[in-house]
């Protein structure tokens, strides 16, 4: 068996921001800094092995065991409800999933709704969890065109700082949950590497109380 921890990080800021957390537990790689474009640095040393991936991937490499660790937003963990261990909220990559439209926006409960969304199954949760009737438009990206061109009535989408949706002159109707990143296990490497992800778990909760 692999005895090193191999480590699903979400290329970007979030992840560098989380890298240096882990640092601090006692997991360090000092050649992740090197500016290149390799994407697998290890440690032998420490017994740690991170890559970086698409954030939307980390929760596949973590639920099939190719990563026995990784970090990934609720957003991804709510739409995809990957068979993982969800072991600490890391309260950083805030932001929250809510409902948008064009200023002035009135429901015609009558009329079917159209949602335009990446998250389907957050939609489509949502809104049976209201009893109400909806069209799901699965879009990729630039969610916030729809309502403007007419091709949906609402989004649902995330909101962080609220300046696209704000640039395009549309509005935040109602939250449907907050969303931050989120310490995630691969189930059985939790059994089998138990030791060294429970000594992370509680430095990352350590540093999160500092
Ligand atoms: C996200 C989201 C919004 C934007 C919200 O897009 O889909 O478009 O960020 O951030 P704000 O409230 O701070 O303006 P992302 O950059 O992930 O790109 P994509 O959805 O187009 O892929």
């Amino acid at each position: 068996m692999d005895t090193m921890l191999n480590v699903a990080l979400p290329k970007g800021r979030l992840g560098e921001k989380v890298y240096a957390m882990f640092e601090n537990a006692g997991f360090p790689c000092p050649s992740i800094k090197e500016v290149n474009r390799k994407l697998i640095f290890e440690n032998e040393e420490c017994g740690v092995r991170y890559f970086w991936v698409k954030p939307s991937d980390v929760a596949i490499y973590v639920e099939r065991g190719a990563a026995d660790i990784g970090v990934a937003g609720k957003d991804i963990l709510l739409e995809y409800e990957p068979d993982i261990y969800e072991l600490l909220d890391l309260d950083t990559g805030k932001c929250r999933m809510a409902v948008a439209a064009k200023k002035g926006f009135h429901d015609d409960i009558s009329r079917v709704l159209r949602v335009a969304t990446k998250f389907s199954n957050i939609a489509r949760n949502f809104y049976l969890s209201k009893g109400r009737d909806i069209d799901i438009i699965h879009l990729n990206g630039s969610i916030e065109i729809a309502p403007i061109l007419g091709l949906s009535d609402v989004i649902v989408d995330i909101v962080e700082t609220g300046t696209t949706l704000k640039e395009n002159n549309l509005e935040v109707i109602e939250t449907i949950v907050p969303i931050s990143a989120r310490f995630i296990s691969n189930k059985s490497s939790y059994k089998f590497k138990s030791e060294a992800i429970d000594r992370l778990v509680e430095s990352l909760e350590k540093q999160l109380g500092e």
